[in-house]
């Protein structure tokens, strides 16, 4: 046998591994339990003195070179990594400092941080319900009932299936139904305000099929519309940054709240634009639809759980875009949700800008 040979070829396969799973396969075939050199080894034992004496020291040779050579060229992999490694991570100190960082946030979303700042600071939590609704949720428990033509203004869009009560499943039209969710969940008294996405089957300037609205609802003893109204006038002061905002209460209807009162606010228009603040009786002024509200039906507060004689409340609920809107002045509600990121730079906010009632709830970026 030509241990020489063996040796060469060998040592050019470990000087040829190009990576440590290769060395390592090789090792196992040179060095494992069954590995050539192991079994060359074995022979020994099987061999007459004289033999053994001659070819013994050359098999350990041959398995003393094999092993290192294999050390030495794990050895150099191993350092040819970390170099590799090292270099992909270099730092060049002497670039330029990146650009300020892209992306801002939505007026949407700057909208209902705002809403829950001014609302913490009286006392409001902020709660939430699912975007896919069963119809008891959006409808039933609120009044109104099958046949109800509400049903069919809210231009509902309808799942195929229903649920597992044989309810029909539909995306919420409005954050109504986190009224019955609130008061099935956590009993009264409450405050909380809801802010999230409705869907309904609309859409023009004003109207896209999805957008946002905030509920408000306070459960308590005692509760009368002034408490609505005061509440109402001071989180529209404090949301449009004027002391100057006047509210008119107008009867009106919806089946989850008896009485029910529509909200509008005065503007004055100013070089042709309307503007916020003052009597919309004033002279040069106007009134303008801003919010529906009213004292919680006592039908609504059964249907949480609640006794209508024990409790009573009111609710409100208004459009956050439209919010959004009136205060930071743009006039297509489409092009909230197109996604054009020119519309985004121009109107977003500035993500370290957080809204504080102390540092101004809307500072515009
Ligand atoms: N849910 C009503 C709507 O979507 C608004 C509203 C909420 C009215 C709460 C009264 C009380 O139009």
């Amino acid at each position: 046998m030509d241990y020489a040979a063996t040796r060469e070829d060998a040592l050019a396969q470990i000087a040829a591994a190009q990576d440590l799973g290769t060395l390592e396969t090789l090792r196992v075939g040179f060095l494992g339990k069954q590995g050539s050199i192991s079994g060359l080894l074995k022979t020994l034992g099987g061999m007459l003195p004289e033999e053994r004496q001659q070819v013994g020291p050359q098999i350990h040779a041959l398995r003393e070179s094999v092993s290192e050579a294999l050390a030495a060229r794990k050895d150099a992999l191993e350092a040819a990594a970390l170099a590799q490694r090292l270099a992909g991570e270099t730092v060049d100190l002497t670039l330029p400092a990146p650009e300020a960082p892209r992306g801002s946030i939505h007026p949407v979303s700057q909208v209902m941080d705002e809403l829950a700042e001014i609302f913490a600071d009286m006392g409001f939590a902020v709660a939430t319900g699912p975007e896919i609704e069963d119809d008891w949720h959006n409808f039933g428990a609120l009044n109104i009932p099958e046949s109800h033509p509400a049903r069919a203004m809210h231009d509902t869009f309808y799942f195929p299936d229903q649920d597992g009560e044989g309810r029909a499943m539909l995306l919420r039209t409005h954050t109504s139904p986190v009224q019955i969710r609130a008061m099935l969940a956590q009993g009264a008294p409450i405050r909380i305000i809801a802010p999230g996405r409705v869907y309904r089957s609309d859409s023009d300037a004003t109207h896209t099929p999805m957008f946002h609205q905030v509920e408000g609802l306070v459960i308590d003893k005692g509760i009368h519309l002034g408490h609505l109204k005061w509440t109402l006038e001071t989180f529209l002061k404090a949301f449009f940054e004027r002391d100057d905002i006047v509210l008119r209460l107008r009867p009106s209807y919806f089946p989850f709240t008896e009485p029910s009162v529509e909200v509008d606010v005065g503007f004055a228009i100013v070089g042709g634009k309307r503007v916020l603040g003052g009597s919309g009786d004033a002279p040069g002024h106007g009134w303008m639809e801003l919010l529906g509200s009213g004292m919680v039906n006592r039908k609504v507060i059964a249907a949480g759980g609640l006794d209508p004689d024990e409790w009573q409340g009111f609710a409100f609920g208004a459009g956050i875009d439209r919010l959004a809107m009136l205060k930071y002045g743009m006039d297509d509600l489409r092009a909230f949700f197109d996604g054009d990121a020119r519309w985004n730079r121009h109107y977003g906010f500035n993500p370290n800008d957080v809204p504080t009632l102390s540092g101004g709830v809307g500072t515009a970026a």
